[in-house]
């Protein structure tokens, strides 16, 4: 039985860890080929050395010259992944202006390059397949403390639907998954980072009406159905996957 996504080139970004390292995986074993991209480069080994088959890369998805120099690498690019992201914690009367520039950097900005670079090959062959990685936390749901990561959350579904709209033409088709609370690296250091990491634990978990955290698999195989055919005729939608938190 063929797999469902055999013979397509993936590229996928924050791939080390968590949401991005759980859909390499799971991109792998349907039977893509994978380039699995982080900053950081110790985590991209253990995957790699776990997962020979996929192939891995140190990427800043920030610095454009860095995504330029990849996306040339690359001949063909079936879909594009785009999951990095930076949760800043805090209301606007918390975020400086370094906090608002470092947070658009790498939550927008580097889906701006990757997509930037990358996009002229999929118009070239005239098909292709971008996903993004919003949040609930965006223009679906406000946050208490998520002031400019739901601001760029919100920016990421305007992109998508853009990207969608303009490329269509192109037999390009763009969709953003938007996560309830997942239960990545990220999340843990973010609860003993809390005053109370029992209470921060507790109510990250109280929020959202299934009262449990998803996993980064969970995601990964929304992602999996997305990059497939199967999906064929979907594009420009934000897919919520949280536990019940947007209904
Ligand atoms: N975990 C959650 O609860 C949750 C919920 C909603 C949305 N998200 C989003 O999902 C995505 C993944 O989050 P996660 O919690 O799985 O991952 P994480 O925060 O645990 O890991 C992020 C990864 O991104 C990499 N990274 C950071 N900056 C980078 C850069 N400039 N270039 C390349 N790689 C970089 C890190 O090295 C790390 O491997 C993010 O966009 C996040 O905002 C997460």
């Amino acid at each position: 039985m063929s797999k469902r996504l055999e013979n397509k080139k993936i590229v996928v970004t924050a791939a080390g860890q968590g949401i991005g390292r759980a859909t390499a995986i799971a991109f792998n074993n349907e039977g893509a080929n994978v380039y699995a991209t982080d900053i950081n480069e110790d985590t991209l080994k253990k995957l790699n050395k776990e997962h020979p088959n996929i192939k891995v890369k140190k990427l800043d998805s920030t610095n454009k010259i860095a995504v330029k120099d990849f996306s040339e690498s690359l001949d063909t690019v079936d879909v594009l992944f785009n999951a990095v992201g930076f949760v800043h914690h805090g209301t606007i009367l918390d975020c400086e202006e370094k906090d608002w520039d470092f947070s658009f950097n790498v939550n927008i900005k580097s889906m701006y390059f990757m997509t930037k670079f990358i996009i002229p090959k999929m118009i070239k062959q005239n098909k292709g397949n971008i996903i993004n990685i919003s949040s609930i936390a965006s223009s679906l749901r406000g946050l208490p403390n998520r002031f400019v990561y739901g601001t760029t959350k919100a920016a990421i579904i305007g992109f998508t639907k853009s990207i969608a709209s303009d490329f269509i033409k192109n037999n390009i088709r763009c969709n953003a998954i938007a996560p309830g609370t997942v239960h990545t690296p990220s999340w843990e250091e973010r609860v003993k980072a809390a005053k109370d990491p029992i209470q921060a634990k507790k109510d990250f978990i109280a929020r959202q009406p299934m009262r449990r955290l998803g996993t980064p698999k969970e995601v990964a195989d929304l992602a999996v159905y997305l990059a497939s055919d199967e999906s064929d005729f979907i594009t420009g939608v934000t897919h919520a996957i949280d536990g019940g938190m947007s209904i």
